[in-house]
């Protein structure tokens, strides 16, 4: 059993992990209208992955018997006007969601349990990786995406990133 405000965190994190797998699925919609198939394939790898982050948390509670609840997903928001955009509010919202992660980190600390730290460990890695890699594409796009050349090929690379489930297996 967990503690209570912790385990309420986890199930509201389900919830922004569903989120997050909306907002990139949004953003590889958008992309897909643009004809451009690569930061689609990017936006949609990445979904797949948030959806994952979901499940992990999920199957953390209920292998601590812990119920869960699920409640509605917001509609994504963010207006895309320019190709640049998804890339800077996807950075953003990373941004968010590693502040949500050390927020139950340090919630779990307060009342040593250590058990849910080691779980977040990944997680907090993970976030490391993922602001990390939207920030190395926002350079990238920069440097490149604003010539016709270099956004094809850019398109090229990003249509090679292959989905991998995650390394962490509750
Ligand atoms: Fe599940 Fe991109 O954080």
């Amino acid at each position: 059993m967990l503690n209570a405000e912790v385990k309420k965190l986890l199930n509201e994190q389900i919830n922004k992990e569903l989120y997050s797998a909306y907002l990139y699925l949004d953003m590889a919609n958008y992309y897909s209208v643009e004809s451009l198939d690569g930061f689609e394939n990017w936006f949609y790898v990445q979904a797949q992955e948030e959806r994952d982050h979901a499940m992990l948390m999920r199957t953390y509670l209920l292998n601590n018997e812990e119920s869960i609840k699920l409640t509605a997903i917001a509609m994504p928001d963010v207006a895309f006007t320019d190709y640049k955009k998804p890339l800077t509010a996807a950075l953003e919202h990373e941004y968010t969601v590693t502040a949500s992660i050390n927020n139950i980190y340090a919630a779990a600390y307060a009342v040593k349990d250590f058990r849910t730290m080691q779980f977040l460990d990944w997680f907090v890695k993970e976030q490391g990786e993922e602001e990390k890699n939207t920030s190395d594409l926002i350079k990238k796009y920069e440097l490149y995406g604003t010539d016709a050349k270099g956004l094809y090929m850019l398109n090229q690379e990003l249509g090679t990133r292959m989905y991998a489930a995650p390394s962490l297996v509750l």
